[in-house]
């Protein structure tokens, strides 16, 4: 998503200047090049070693000692964006006041690219009068601000401070630099496993983590997309994304009965039981009354049935989790369920699928394209599945006709 990217991130003096690492590794990760700045305080907390090693870059500390003799202004001239992870009520201070004290406040004024901070710093100093003000200048000058969680701040203090998590902090700066590719499109997503009720504590359930469905959401919401999860499970809610919870294959029927019709991009990324009890006994089945008889019966298919009534121009897109045959499976469902795309993978393989972070996949589109994607991060196949979706948006044809 942020490949060929060029990011400054600015370290400042902050105890939290170590979540900053994680900040780099997580931005390398999605294509960024990252170039870090660390100010004199934040060498204070935060070896140079860890942060060069994780970025695209040395570090670079000083306006005066670094070998090449590049212009000061440099750094913020050639930056798509400058990110100050975390940002310490000096250097917000330094820089509403277009102070340059340092490679990093010079930096900041140099740039006309978007700048992000995200404030870490005792509760105290953090809603002192001076510290708002200097917030409010930044905010009115068009400064993005990640927002300081509330919780446990050093030496043990509760209150607000506390830098956003890397996950907020990342899904801000996809936001301002990804692809706006799926701006303001509709994106319904459902994720986990349903639980079909054998009696008041037991359930049919299956081995669907979520994290794909979840995957994607937070692609598509990099992407500029309205996003909507249906989802089984409980994960961190990608900055953004309305989250509708169900439990079983019924309840995930009527919710996309209601929200897919407006869709733009319908992904059925959960794994629905195909069988239910007939009958949810009432209370909890007795052991001494002996092995149960449960009898099932069919769920409804609920992407066939979006696939049958699917608006004009939908996208609508299948999964396919098989062990045998998997292409020709996945073919077959694609053509029975009037689907634009399917991710088909092949769940007996190592480290594909159900719960692992990663995913090895075939997707096929209704025109007959093939696109295999070999063992890789969730987050990246779920790049290549809106990869895709945009294709066949921008089609010709469009999404295949209903
Ligand atoms: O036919 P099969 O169950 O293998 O198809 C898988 C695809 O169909 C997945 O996208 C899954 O979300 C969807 N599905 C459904 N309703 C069902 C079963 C599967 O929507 N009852």
């Amino acid at each position: 998503m942020l490949q060929g990217r060029r990011i400054v991130v600015g370290v400042t003096g902050g105890i939290a200047a170590y979540k900053a690492v994680e900040v780099c590794r997580r931005l390398v990760d999605a294509g960024a090049h990252v170039v870090p700045v660390m100010t004199a305080g934040a060498e204070r907390f935060l070896g140079r070693t860890t942060l060069s090693a994780l970025c695209s870059e040395p570090v670079q500390t000083s306006l005066w000692n670094e070998v090449s003799p590049i212009p000061h202004t440099r750094l913020g001239q050639s930056a798509d964006l400058v990110l100050v992870v975390p940002a310490t009520a000096r250097l917000l201070g330094a820089y509403a006041a277009g102070l340059s004290t340092d490679l990093l406040t010079n930096t900041l004024l140099a740039t006309r690219a978007p700048v992000v901070v995200c404030p870490a710093m005792h509760t105290e100093m953090w809603e002192h009068p001076a510290v708002q003000h200097n917030m409010q200048v930044l905010r009115s000058r068009g400064v993005h601000v990640v927002e300081p969680d509330e919780g446990r701040l050093a030496g043990g203090d509760i209150g607000a401070g506390r830098l956003a998590t890397p996950d907020r902090i990342v899904a801000v700066v996809e936001q301002l630099l990804g692809p706006h590719d799926m701006a303001g499109l509709r994106v319904v997503v459902t994720a986990g496993g349903t639980r079909e009720p054998i009696d008041a504590v037991r359930v049919i359930a299956n081995r669907s983590s979520g994290k794909q469905g979840y995957a994607i959401a937070a692609e598509a919401l990099g992407r500029g997309a309205d996003v909507t999860i249906v989802s089984t499970v409980e994960l961190p809610v990608p900055i953004g994304a309305v989250v509708r919870s169900v439990e079983t294959a019924a309840e995930m029927q009527a919710a996309m009965n209601e929200l897919a019709p407006t869709a733009d991009v319908v992904v059925m990324a959960a794994a629905v039981a195909d069988f239910r009890p007939v009958d949810r006994a009432q209370g909890k089945l007795k052991k001494a009354a002996g092995p149960p008889q449960i009898v099932l019966e069919a769920t409804p298919d609920i992407l066939a049935a979006l696939g049958a009534a699917k608006p004009a121009g939908q996208v609508l897109v299948g999964f396919a989790a098989e062990t045998s045959d998997l292409v020709a499976n996945a073919e077959a469902k694609l053509r029975r369920k009037n689907l634009d795309l399917i991710v088909a993978n092949d769940v007996s393989a190592p480290g594909v699928g159900f719960q692992h972070d990663t995913n090895a996949v075939t997707l096929l589109c209704a025109g007959g394209d093939a696109t295999t994607i070999e063992l890789s991060d969730k987050r990246q196949v779920a790049r290549a599945v809106l990869d895709s979706v945009c294709v066949i948006r921008n089609s010709p044809r469009g999404a295949s006709p209903s």
